[in-house]
């Protein structure tokens, strides 16, 4: 009994300390959206139906490029169709520092379905404060490099 309750805490906190936090994107917008993780392998797209839908990856490292991006469009082939605005949402996983850096961008534009709506990417570990706010669904001036605790979830809201 008495080596159960010594046990049991321990086994807790050694679990507590190598939590591996998540990548996550939700779709908050009335519209769909399409997901297509990469880093070596291109996957995807996923579906995000409009004001449900989520995807999200265990944080991890590529072994060739290193960094991970989510590339989201509105169009259900925006990754392939020339011009499509993409906006992407890049994280590296610092394992030596259980650090995750992560940042938001737009390619070819500013995706028309976000323009006056808001995005965030806020970590989970509210003793974090770093977080990327678009007030009005496009890129404001400055960098949006931001780096948290790997441990918790790092969350893309669209239509926040
Ligand atoms: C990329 O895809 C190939 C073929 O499916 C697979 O063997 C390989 O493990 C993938 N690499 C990564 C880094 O996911």
């Amino acid at each position: 009994m008495l080596l159960t309750n010594l046990i049991t805490p321990l086994a807790f906190l050694a679990a507590t300390v190598s939590a591996i936090g998540s990548a996550r994107v939700n779709n908050k917008c009335t519209s769909n959206v399409y997901v297509w993780p990469v880093g070596t392998n291109i996957t995807g797209p996923y579906g995000l139906s409009g004001t449900v839908g989520y995807y999200a990856e265990s944080f991890h490292v590529d072994p060739n490029t290193g960094g991970r991006a989510l590339k989201i469009s509105s169009h259900p082939d925006g990754l392939y169709t020339p011009g499509t605005p993409q906006t992407i949402f890049a994280y590296n996983l610092d394992v030596g520092t259980n650090q995750v850096w992560f940042d938001l961008s737009n390619v070819f534009g500013n995706n028309p379905a976000f323009v006056g709506k808001k995005i965030t990417v806020k970590s989970a570990d509210p003793a974090c404060t770093q977080e990327i706010v678009w007030p009005a669904g496009v890129p404001p001036a400055g960098s949006q490099v931001r780096v948290c605790s790997a441990s918790s979830n790092v969350v893309l809201t669209l239509c926040a």
